[in-house]
């Protein structure tokens, strides 16, 4: 593999300093006198010296303890840290809490040697990102070690060479006598000197999941988390330190993201010197680990992405690393098919009859793969029954599923379906056989949530039962695509299996065990594309990412809703893992009624597909629908594959407008869009992004060229009908509510 940049880890003996660096960005921290580590420096790159020690920063503060009498100057409460440690002389929040047997949680981890290699370790069970050639990233890992208690941590790190991305994580090694619990464990540290940030979030909840949502940094404490055993809708795991002055094309942004699908907590801390202190990791209120003396526990992974020119920038490296570095196997970096899913055009109700004249229908328009969705199974005609029966229904499906994979197969159409594997139904015969695999606290009720009840995937025997069950599933039939659902969070977390001190690992264990089934059955079936799934959006995170390289972005279905789903997911996520369908109207969602042309036109930047029947169409709006299938397939690898901007944000105004740029630059798709229509409003132009200065650009369908530099400086004229500009000519209709245009630019000199 071709590297275009490099990456170096540099130590200086002496001053015991190191130096991430690549390209893009340098991350500084030293050892200091006393074996902790100090953080120095993290932000855009700046030249090797042999000594940063002018950056160590301390004074004498009133009230804070210091090191020793010796040392009356130096308090790790005004010293910047790669681990904070609980109740020290530190009183901002920890990195690390460790309950030992006397009921103490003070340790003292204190620097024993390091490592530096190229290349990147695997973390073992757990998803991450990686290498796959050693030069294209470098590693450090930095052991500590309590004395007292034999505790060992290790913390690792890696730099990209050809991405302004750094992985951070922590292992922790218990070699003393005693038994442990971990309490608190974050997988990221990071102090930065001043606190003129602006925190942004992407928060939500079910069917208006990741919008953008932004806070001034102040003195106290910002935080984000959940609780709720997955990601969650309502914050998503992932957060951004931008500059006040920050744009989408400007200015500073660091982005911190979790490799990690459940309970999470982000936290940014003000202290009284302007100190900001961000962290992430697993959230300490459900969480604890108990480490028996030999165990050793690993923490899920921080990808941290600093950008000095602005979100965009930061979006753009995440959408690449994503890509590149955590998406696996056959379908990275693969164009999506077009998918039919018979969700919201049957629910419950159908028989093979009917899927097959939608999957008939769907062969004529040139869809590519049909997904069965949820009902297939068991006695499932609605919610109340058959979650865990993972049997063909066979008065819906007298031919099973290798029957119906057969029939579509022959009708020129990929096959998929639609699996709850982590959820149970009290009227099913797997909970009348297994009632004890129901998460439940006893003594307590178990909570339902539609009203289903969640199977307690922290113990090895359900996980392996249900790895048995879909791996027979997926070998029963021609099986392409897997939707993986899951929607619920979870309640009355407890393993029964474990002892009272291990009672804060179920949340953690039992996302070990979702990750285990994942990669058994993406190991086994390395064929198959998987699509997350949590009620939409409830567990879109990097660590899904790492098994199912798309995800089901929302519920709400609805083009106007999606466009801030969609662009506040891109946030962060790429478009090839954004999903995203074209549905019926009136939509199921919000009732709202937009043109067949603006919900393709939404839809179109992600994994396109379509989520209703679609011989329910007129003639007239089915060719439609075969035009916009003919448009991606023409056009997928760009959509979701160019490079993306954010142009106009559906948080800030009534136009709407994002496009993608092929990597030679040769290709650009704008997309457009108005939620209300305006009367005698401005003229409009939108300024694009990423071409080429001196090409010519051919605006399709017209005989329009513009050079890049014009595009990008002038801008492109989007002025319609709203502007008095009615002016059929030009492709610009009689404008109303909704309108959307996609404007499509090829290079031609
Ligand atoms: C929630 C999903 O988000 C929907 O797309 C659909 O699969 C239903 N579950 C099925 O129960």
């Amino acid at each position: 593999m071709k590297m275009n940049h490099e990456a170096h880890i540099y130590y200086e003996e002496e001053e015991q300093t190191f130096h991430l660096q690549n390209d893009f960005f340098s991350y500084i921290f030293k050892v200091d006198f006393n074996g902790k580590l100090i953080q120095l420096y993290y932000g855009k790159k700046v030249t090797h010296r042999s000594s940063f020690n002018y950056l160590l920063e301390q004074s004498s503060r009133p009230m804070s303890p210091v090191l020793s009498e010796q040392h009356p100057f130096y308090s790790y409460d005004n010293l910047k840290q790669e681990l904070p440690e609980y109740g020290r002389s530190d009183f901002r929040k920890a990195g690390i809490k460790v309950l030992q047997e006397n009921g103490s949680e003070i340790t003292d981890l204190v620097y024993q040697s390091h490592r530096i290699f190229k290349g990147k370790n695997i973390l073992e069970g757990l998803p991450a990102s990686y290498a796959e050639n050693i030069n294209e990233c470098i590693s450090l890992a930095i052991t500590l070690k309590d004395e007292l208690l034999q505790l060992e941590v290790i913390l690792n790190y890696t730099v990209f060479a050809d991405h302004s991305a750094l992985a951070r994580s922590t292992c922790i090694v218990n070699y003393g006598q005693e038994e442990l619990l971990l309490t608190r464990l974050m997988s990221l540290n990071l102090d930065l000197p001043d606190k003129e940030y602006d925190w942004m979030q992407l928060s939500g909840a079910w069917g208006r999941e990741r919008h953008f949502v932004t806070k001034v940094l102040d003195y106290g404490v910002v935080e984000i988390s959940s609780n709720r055993g997955h990601s969650s809708h309502n914050h998503n795991p992932f957060v951004t330190l931008k500059r006040k002055t920050t744009t989408e094309f400007q200015g500073e942004a660091i982005g911190a993201m979790f490799v990690y699908s459940g309970n999470f907590l982000i936290q940014a801390e003000v202290d009284a010197y302007d100190v900001t202190r961000l962290q992430m990791g697993m959230n300490p209120e459900s969480f604890s680990w108990l480490l028996e003396p030999g165990q050793s526990f690993q923490s899920p992974e921080v990808l941290l992405v600093y950008s000095n020119k602005g979100l965009n920038q930061m979006s753009q490296t995440y959408h690449n690393l994503l890509n590149s570095r955590v998406v696996r196997g056959k379908w990275r970096h693969k164009p999506r098919p077009i998918v039919l899913n018979n969700w919201e055009a049957t629910y419950f109700d159908f028989n093979e009859e009917k899927l097959l004249s939608i999957v008939e229908k769907g062969k004529k328009a040139g869809v590519e793969l049909f997904v069965l969705d949820d009902g297939w199974f068991g006695q499932r005609n609605n919610d109340y029954t058959g979650l865990g029966d993972w049997v063909e229904n066979k008065e819906k499906l007298p031919e099973g599923l290798t029957g119906l994979a057969k029939k579509v197969n022959d009708l020129g159409m990929a096959f998929g379906l639609w699996i709850e594997p982590e959820m149970i139904n009290k009227d099913s015969d797997l909970y009348r056989n297994h009632p004890e695999w129901l998460l439940h606290t006893p003594g307590r009720k178990a909570s339902p949530g539609r009203q289903q009840y969640v199977l307690n995937f922290a113990n090895e025997e359900v996980v392996t039962y249900l790895f048995n069950k879909i791996s027979n599933l997926l070998s029963s039939a021609n099986i392409t695509y897997i939707k993986w659902d899951m929607n619920r969070s979870i309640s009355e977390a407890f393993d029964g299996n474990r002892s009272s001190k291990q009672q804060g690992e179920v949340h953690h264990r039992y996302i070990l065990g979702v990750y285990q089934l994942y990669e058994q059955l993406t190991n086994m079936f390395p064929e198959v594309l998987f699509e997350s799934c949590a009620s939409g959006g409830g567990r879109f995170d990097a660590g899904m990412l790492y098994y199912a390289p798309q995800a089901w972005t929302s519920d709400n279905s609805d083009a106007i809703d999606r466009l801030s789903i969609q662009y506040g997911t891109s946030l962060a996520y790429p478009l090839s893992s954004i999903g995203a369908h074209v549905s019926i109207v009136p939509n199921h969602q919000v009732n709202r009624l937009t043109s067949l042309n603006t919900r393709g036109n939404v839809a179109y930047f992600g994994a396109f597909g379509y989520e209703l029947d679609l011989n329910r169409l007129s003639m007239e709006e089915f060719t439609e629908v075969k035009k916009q299938i003919a448009f991606v397939k023409e056009y997928r690898a760009l959509l979701q594959y160019g490079n993306f901007y954010r142009l106009a944000s559906p948080f800030e105004g009534n136009i709407i407008s994002w496009m993608v740029v092929s990597q030679d630059k040769k290709q650009t798709i704008v997309g457009y869009y108005k939620k209300l229509n305006e009367v005698n409003v401005s003229f409009k132009r939108v300024r694009l992004l990423g071409l080429e200065p001196t090409i010519k650009y051919q605006l399709k369908g017209t005989s329009q060229k513009f050079h890049g530099d014009e595009l990008m400086n002038i801008g492109l004229l989007t002025t319609d009908a709203s502007s008095g500009q009615f002016q059929p000519s030009l492709g610009f209709d009689e404008s109303v509510d909704f309108d959307s245009r996609i404007f499509i630019l090829e290079a031609v000199e």
